[in-house]
This record gives C-alpha cells, structure tokens and sequence, in this order.
C-alpha cells in the first residue's frame, strides 16, 4: 500500500503538542489474532502551545469503541492517525481496539516471536498498539493489566497486583510511549538481586525460553558490573524495585532499552563457551550496559523528537565505551573504536547516504539508526570532553542530569549545561552536529632555530545537501618523538578551528618525529605522506597504543594497495616491524593481534576509491591473499610462537584477559593457514576447546578453499542451535570463494533452516555474502540480484530490516561503469514497485541520487 507521496519531517518544523498526557492506563487481552486494547488516558492542554487541534497517532488499529468524558467520538482520519472534537479543558478518552499480534511480521508494535507476545516501540511502533500522541515530548505514567492465559506476563515499572491469568504493572516514571513495553508467554526467569548505593534493593530477572537458563549467568554479571559502574562514574542509581531483560528470537535491531523491561535479541544475551564466541561475551556485556545506561541518558531524560536521537545514543554508546575501557583494556578498546569509525562511519560519510550526527529531515525515522548518529555521535562527545578536561565533563553531566530530569531534552540543551559548567562558547563545536561528511587534515612541518611547527589544514568534501562547509573545532593530539625513540613532547590536545592554523614547539635539541592524532582524537582523515620508515619508526617507539597501531595499519594498507595494483613485494620496514611488535611478549596480546588485523577487502576499496581510483574487487582479492601468504612465509617463526603463546589451556574464561591471548592466537592462525594448507586450522577444529577457536579454525580453512567436511560437520552437530547456526550461514557465505559466493548463498537460502523473516538468519546470510566483497561485486552483477531479490521480497514482511540491508549498495559509485550499472539497476528494481515501503523507498531513492 503504497501512500501517496511519503512526507519528509523537518527539525525547522518542530511544533510542541497541543496536548499533554497526564496519565495512561491500558488493559491488553492477549489473543494471537485479536488483541484487545483498552485505553484510558487523561489530557490536558499544554500551556506552552496555542494550538488545540487533537490528534492521536494509529496504523492499522481497528477501532470497537472510543469516548471522550464517556460521550461517544466522532473520529476524524488525517494523515498517519485520527483527530476529533475536544473539550477545551482536560479531559479523558477511553478507546477499545483490536491488533492481531501473529499477524505482525514487522516486529514493530505487539508481536508474536515462538509464541510470547513481545513489543517493539521504538522509534513509532506504540500507534501500531493503540491510539496516542506517539511522540517523545509527550510523556506519562504507565499503569498497565495484561490478561491472558500464559504463565509470565510482563510490563513496565513495579509488579502490582496478579492472578491467574492476569497481571498489573505500574510504572510511576514519566516516559514516552516508545519505551513502552510488554512481554508475554512461556519465559522462565534467571534471577539475582542488586542493592544500590542508598540501599534500594532490586530484583534482577533475566527472562528466556526454557532450556536457555544455562546461558544467561554472563548477561547478569555484565548487568551488575554496569548499575555499580554507573553509580561509581556517573553517580546514577536505578529507579525501580525491578529490572527485568528479556531475550526474543526475532527483534529488528540488537536491544531495547524499555523503562524497567528491556527487550534483547537473544543473540545478545545468551552465552555458553561451546556456543558463544569472545566477540559475543564482549558484545553481549557492551550491550547490557548500553541498555541500562539508557535508563539515565534516554529514560530518565529523553528526546524532544527523533532528530535529537544523538542526544541519548551517542551519550549512551560514549558510557558503554567507558564501560567496556574499565572491564577490559582501554587501548585496545579506543582502537577497536576507531577502527569502526574508520571502517563503517567513514564508508557512510563517503556515499550517497552522508548526514550529520543530528539529522534536519526525514521520510523514515527507522532509516537514521545508523552509526553516524550512534558512533560519530559518541565521538562528539569523546572530542567534548577532551576539549573541557575530565572534571569539568563530570561538572556539566551532573548539571545536564540535574537540570533536565524529566525532560524531552535538546542538542542546545546538552550544548548549553556545558558552556555554563565552563564558560565556553560552545557555538563553533556544534558544527559537529550539522555538518555531514569526515574532515580531511592535511599537515605540513616546518623546523628552523629549534623550534618545529605543525601547519594543519582542515577541509571536509561536500555531502548531500551540503555542498560547502565551514571549519570544525578539532582536538588534535599530539606528541614529539626525538630520533632515538625517547619522547620529547608528551602528548598535548592543540585546539584547531580554522581552516588553516600553525603550532610551534619551542626550544627542541633535534627534529623530533611527531605523533599526530594520538588516541584518535578526532574522526578525521589525516592526510599526511609519511615514508615506511617513520612508520615503523612509530610502530617500534610511539608510546601512544593508538599511533603505535595506526602506524601498522597503514604500512599494512599500502601493502595491500599496491599488491591490489600488481606490485610484488610489500615494504620490509613493515615485515621487520610487525615481527618485532609481534615478538615482544611485553606487549599486551589483544594489542598484538589488533597489529595482525590486517585492513579487509572493502577497506582497501574504501582507500583507493579515497585517492581517486576505480578499485577492483578481484584484484584486491587476490592482491591480499598473496600479502598473507608472504606474512605467512617471512613472520613464520613469530607468527608460530605467537601462536603457542594464545593457548588457554583449562577452563574457559571470558575475560579480556584469555581472550586477547586466543585473538592473537588465531588471528596468526590465520595468517598461518596461507601456508600450512590447513593444517593447524583443522587441528584446531578438531580439538574443540571453545567456540571462539572453532569457528577461527573453520574461517581460516574456508578462506583458503578447503574444510567443507569440517564445515558440514559443524552444520550437522549445531543445526538445533538457532545461535551457532546463524554463524554458520554468514560463515559460509562470507568466507566461500568469490567465484562461487553466490551459487553458495542460493544454496544456502535453500537450506530448509534458512527462515527469512526472521532477522537473526536472513541478515546472516544477507550480510555473509555481503561482507565477502569479491563475492558480492562479481562483475556479471549475480551477487547485486541476489541480495536485491531477497530484498524486495522481505519488504512488504519488514521494511526496516529490508530497509537497513539495502545499505550494502550505497557503495555503487565507487566502481566500474559495468559494476555502477547493475548496482544502480538493482536499486531501481528495489525502488521501482508500487509496493515499495517508507524505510526502502527513503533508502533506494537517496542512494541514486
Ligand atoms: N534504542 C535501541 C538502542 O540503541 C535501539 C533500537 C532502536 C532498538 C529501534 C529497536 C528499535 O539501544
Ligand atoms: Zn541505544
């Protein structure tokens, strides 16, 4: 059903509403076909609006009843809801509708996953449950019945009254409707205790389905470690007697951070060592924290409408980086960030769908989840709080949380709590937040008399909509090395805002080797012609983890360049460097192994498409299979006791600890594998200790064309385990050879296993082939039909989720004219269809533009 001409939504059009909610009271009959909601909510008119026209927000609600003060309502329809005559004074409406929750494939709204009715409110799901002013600015307490016959049945807030078939919530904060929810079925609770700073006790329950009990112990210590961290860091204690997470199988995104009942993709919670790999512990404590930090920075106070979304998740990820920096190591934590930014924030900022952290217009809210609003935006604030110092940050969040307590708050009020905790004048900083795109700093040097001067340059290329920008405010950190390795300069943040602006360090002995951009301190390309040597001059002596690692990855990217263009032999400042870092066990291995990470496939697309080249898929394919195998034959002996030295015998143990040390192990696994034909890999496989070195045995055999006996015996042995099979379908598809990726993706959506509407395995498959960039971009286009057919048939089941993987064609002008071709004509074929949904339609048609 396609709607006329959707609407764009403006922030310039931001009116307050006519009408405020005092409070909510919902009574659910659960049925799979015939939910009946009633509701009855008491309005008033808002001081701070003139306006008095009554609008509620609906979709696909039928309507048994509605009253207003008792009388019956004549209903209105208008655009996206109902409107209707009002008294002009408070008043109550009651309404009865009807939803059919089995029917519900979007997974927005009441829906039904494996039996247990869950909801998904975020961003605009509650008007797909009943009539409201489904909009963050309006915000109530809850109080909420469900009735049906199921043995759990969950909402918001504190449990007040139950019975058989039946149960009440209350919950007394104010909050939107987005972070609504209910939850009912056959869960069983994993439970634990938590009493807070003041002494509040509270009752932790992690709630899934029956058997899964076994995997939760990890997601509830992750829990703990975050209230108490939040209390110690922040000083924020949790609000309720209750705090129930409950894993589904089917959700659109990762989490949900619902007042007192979060919502989690089982993917995230659920961790076992045979199942779960060290990726998935760290994300899954990542995610437990994100979620519960919410209850402040989202909860407690919120957004006044969804352009201010960075408001609550760039703070938010910028806790739960903090978070993760505390229980593991820092350094790696700040490059494992970067790295993300580099990789996926940079890659948006480079196409079609470039926008700032605070976004001025919108068709489809769900389409601006994305990593420049939730990563970029966490980078603002990093850059924030080193401009103003550690103290005075912790200054201006006490007052931001303070102040606006309760609030649908701003960007201008996040900006303001700042400039009057420091006196700052914050105007030219908040450029981060409306202008699009990466900036490009350039450096020149200059030495004379003893005294060495940094020149910066700052320029940021135009973006849709946004053809000229003006100079941001960058923290440049920056430190001196002397020629023999000592450091001269300890690091220093120098605050550039102008376009072109100079930095002199005085009375030096010797031309120092600066380290620019130490820890990452602002998402900028820096553009700068270092010759290998001084790189591996940084890699061998820089004292900041950062440099020290970005200084490989560089010497690694140029390899990798090159070998793409057909040169043979990698520079051996490299090689020599990377086999000293690697043998110095002084050096914290996951430190180690991040050196090892060698930049993938679209990464160096990503490179030479940045310095004007066309790259092509297979060259750089096979231009990075022949680096390996030259790292493979050369580090041997570094590599191999690199090795030994990541065995973790004996149980095993999730910390950072051990699992740095199977990072480095099997990232020269996988080095190793070039050259060993497969043989420690298959070792490995076979000795079975955890998942984590399994499933990096079998990626290292796939990704030379071998193990398809070891990956069959993996299917046969996990086909019951939704979680492992799911990485087995992105495994096989993302690792398949690139000539056969796609015949292999179509067997694999053949598989009997392959349930496409549910997120979890059809982004697995999706995004396995995908992410094997040779595969995808095969030159007859098989790939783009492939993916594009399966997402033009998920659309019309669940645009979000067809909307968000439509994204892997945003790349499309970076290639050949035959490649640009079927690329663009497979976004026409999405776009072109009388059925096209909001979410797709907004995403195919920016990205031809
Ligand atoms: N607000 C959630 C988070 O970041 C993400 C989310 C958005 C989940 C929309 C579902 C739907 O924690
Ligand atoms: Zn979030």
């Amino acid at each position: 059903m396609k709607d006329a001409a959707p609407r764009t939504i403006r922030l310039a059009d931001y009116a307050p509403p006519a009408w405020l909610v005092a409070d909510v009271a919902l009574t659910f009959r659960l049925d799979p076909q015939a939910t009946r909601v009633l509701s009855t909510i008491r309005f008033r008119p808002n001081p701070d609006s003139t306006d008095r026209t009554f609008f509620l927000h609906g979709e696909g609600l039928k309507t048994i009843s509605a009253t207003i003060d008792g009388r019956p309502a004549t209903l209105r329809e208008a655009e996206g809801g109902i409107t209707c005559d009002v008294p002009d004074a408070p008043f109550t409406w009651e309404a009865e509708v009807e939803i059919a929750p089995a029917e519900n494939t979007a997974l927005e709204g009441l829906y039904m996953s494996n039996g247990i009715y869950c909801t998904q409110c975020e961003a605009e799901g509650f008007r797909r449950i009943t009539w409201y002013p489904d909009r963050p600015d309006v915000m109530a307490p809850f109080r909420v019945r469900v009735e049906g016959d199921l043995p759990v049945l969950l909402s918001n807030g504190n449990p007040e009254a139950s019975g058989p078939g039946w149960a009440e919530w209350d919950d007394p904060w104010r909050k939107p409707a987005y972070l609504f929810a209910l939850v009912a079925g056959d869960l069983v609770a994993v439970r634990d205790r938590f009493t807070t700073l003041s002494g509040r006790e509270v009752d932790l329950g992690i709630w899934v389905r029956p058997g899964d009990q076994g995997r939760c112990a990890f997601a509830m210590e992750a829990l703990k470690a975050s209230m108490r961290w939040d209390e110690e860091v922040y000083g924020r204690e949790y609000d309720l007697g209750v705090f129930n997470i409950v894993a589904v199988d089917d959700f659109n995104a990762g989490a949900m951070e619902n007042k007192g009942l979060n919502v989690f993709n089982s993917a995230l919670v659920l961790a076992s060592p045979e199942t779960a790999t060290d990726g998935t512990y760290e994300r899954i404590e990542a995610v437990i924290a994100h979620e519960y930090f919410h209850n402040w920075t989202g909860n407690r106070i919120t957004c006044r409408d969804w352009f201010q979304l960075c408001l609550k998740e760039g703070l938010t990820v910028f806790r739960d980086q903090q978070f993760t920096s505390a229980m593991r190591s820092e350094a790696v934590k700040r490059i494992e960030d970067a790295q993300t930014i580099r990789r996926h924030q940079f890659k948006e900022d480079q196409g079609p769908l470039a926008h700032p952290v605070r976004p001025e217009s919108f068709v489809e809210i769900n389409n601006f989840y994305t990593i420049t609003v939730y990563e970029k935006g966490a980078e603002v604030i990093g850059m924030l709080r080193r401009l103003v110092g550690a103290a005075a940050y912790k200054r201006a969040l006490d007052l931001y949380f303070d102040r606006h307590d309760g609030d649908a708050a701003t960007i201008e009020d996040w900006l303001q709590v700042f400039e009057d905790a420091t006196g700052r004048d914050l105007s030219q900083f908040k450029r981060w937040y409306s202008q699009a795109g990466t900036p490009r700093l350039s450096v020149e040097e200059a030495w004379e008399d003893g005294t060495y001067t940094l020149i910066f340059t700052q320029e940021t290329p135009p973006t849709p909509g946004q053809p000229d920008k003006a100079p941001q405010v960058l923290p440049i950190a920056v430190g001196l090395l002397n020629p023999n390795g000592d450091e001269v300069v300890p690091t220093k943040v120098l605050e550039m805002t102008e376009a072109r602006q100079s930095f002199a360090f005085e009375g030096l002995s010797a031309r120092p080797i600066p380290s620019i951009l130490r820890d990452f301190s602002a998402p900028v390309v820096l553009q700068r012609e270092v010759p290998s040597a001084e790189r591996a001059f940084l890699l061998a002596h820089d004292t900041d983890p950062f440099n020290r690692w970005d200084a490989a990855q560089a010497l690694a990217r140029a390899a990798l360049m090159d070998a793409a263009g057909g040169a043979g032999d990698p520079a051996p400042d490299w090689i020599e460097g990377l086999g000293r870092a690697l043998a110095d066990t002084g050096l914290d291995p996951a430190f180690r192994a991040l050196l090892l990470d060698l930049p993938g496939d679209e990464d160096i697309a990503i490179a030479l498409a940045e310095r004007g080249d066309v790259p092509d898929p297979d060259a750089i394919h096979s231009g990075r299979a022949r680096i390996r195998r030259i790292l493979a034959e050369r580090l041997s002996p570094q590599l191999e006791a690199a090795y030994h030295e990541g065995a973790t015998p004996g149980p095993y143990d999730p910390s950072a600890g051990p699992a740095g040390q199977r990072a480095l192990r099997n990232r020269a696994l996988w080095i190793l594998t070039a050259a060993d034909g497969g043989a420690r890999a298959r070792a490995q496989v076979a000795a079975d200790e955890n998942m984590t070195n399994v499933l990096a045995g079998l990626s290292a055999l796939l990704s030379i064309g071998a193990g398809e006996a070891e990956a069959a015996a993996f299917h046969d042995r996990w086909k019951d385990e939704r979680l492992v099979l799911d990485s087995w379908f992105a495994l096989v598809a993302g690792q398949a050879p690139p000539e056969s990726a796609v015949e292999t993706a179509r067997s694999l959506a053949d598989h009997p296993a392959f349930a496409w509407k549910t997120p979890n395995r059809f982004r697995a498959l999706m995004r396995g082939l995908a992410g094997n960039h040779a595969g995808f971009h095969r030159a007859d286009g098989a790939g783009y039909d492939f993916l594009a057919d399966w997402i033009v048939r998920l659309d019309p089941v669940n645009p979000s989720v067809a909307a968000r993987t439509s994204t892997v064609f945003s790349s499309w002008k970076r290639y050949d004219a035959g490649r640009q071709e079927r690329m663009r004509a497979a976004l026409h074929r999405m776009l072109d269809r009388d059925d096209v949904s909001r979410d797709l339609g907004e995403m195919a048609q920016r990205m031809l533009e």
